[in-house]
């Protein structure tokens, strides 16, 4: 496994080598299990993987967010070469992303659940993963499920952008007791994992009543259940996979993703299942 620490560096090594068939999985380190998915699935349909980690600036609004954000590089690295990643790329320093134009053709997708509560999000994602994908040309880029919005701004942004690669979107990865795989997890403490567990729990929950009491009220129910165990609730609402807009009546349950997302500990948590992944529970 190589690491480079610039991206023209890792260009270079590209360009001499002539290596085309890349898959590209992008992440901000302190990797787990989830990422590991996602590089193993690369590996297995990649003649060459290509793993950067680089903690986007441009993509928090919250300046004590990106300090607290975790980093663990030699762990990372251990994992990278046991998933049988090949290169990796780790910028030293931050990234000049001035020559990517802003995207800022979202649709609905930057006034919604994720897009209010952090400004400049999603245009700072955009950014980096514009950068990259031009930079590394890969065929194909992973990403997790968990930041479901994120990944249907990701393939906006491709689409628009005409960017030539396929995204493919890999499961969400759990911890024993139902809770997804985050980085952020680590800033939690015991108490905290605890009440975190709760989260998928909340979403099953919503899935087993919703027949019952419809969209409006289950929603209204989560609510009452998160105030109940003290978690600072965000949004917990039903949306349609397709394009995240809100559920109508007329909404099949079949058709919808329930996503949620909330603050324990100080840390931001979100999660999400569609109904098929609820009723698969
Ligand atoms: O999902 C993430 O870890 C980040 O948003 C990404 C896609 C690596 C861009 O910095």
């Amino acid at each position: 496994m190589l690491i480079f620490k610039t991206i023209g560096e890792l260009t270079d090594y590209l360009t001499v080598r002539g290596e085309t068939d890349l898959g590209f999985v992008p992440t901000m380190g302190a990797l787990h299990d989830g990422h590991g998915s996602l590089v193993r699935y690369s590996v297995t349909q990649h003649a060459c993987t290509i793993c950067s980690i680089y903690v986007n600036p441009a993509q928090f609004n919250d300046a004590k967010d990106y300090t607290a954000y975790p980093k663990t590089p030699e762990r990372d690295l251990d994992f990278l070469k046991s998933w049988g990643c090949n290169l990796v790329l780790m910028p030293e320093t931050t990234l000049d992303l001035s020559d990517i134009k802003p995207f800022n053709d979202f649709d609905n997708l930057n006034s919604i659940l994720e897009a209010p509560d952090r400004p400049g999000h999603f245009e700072g994602v955009c950014k980096i993963v514009e950068y990259l994908l031009l930079s590394i040309k890969p065929i194909k880029a992973y990403f997790g499920k968990k930041d479901y919005q994120q990944i249907a701004v990701i393939r906006r942004l491709i689409e628009i952008r005409k960017l030539n690669v396929e995204l493919i979107e890999c499961p969400t990865c759990r911890e024993p007791s139902g809770l997804a795989m985050s980085s952020r997890n680590r800033r939690l403490n015991a108490q905290g994992l605890i009440l975190a567990a709760q989260i998928p729990k909340l979403i099953l929950q919503a899935y087993s009543q919703v027949k019952q009491l419809g969209y409006t009220e289950t929603e209204r129910v989560i609510k009452q259940m998160c105030d109940n165990l003290n978690i600072s609730l965000h949004y917990a609402e039903f949306r349609c996979q397709s394009n995240l807009n809100r559920v109508t009546i007329h909404t099949p349950i079949s058709e919808t993703i329930f996503l949620i997302a909330c603050t324990i500990q100080g840390v931001r948590l979100i999660d999400n299942m569609t109904a098929n992944e609820a009723i698969a529970k």
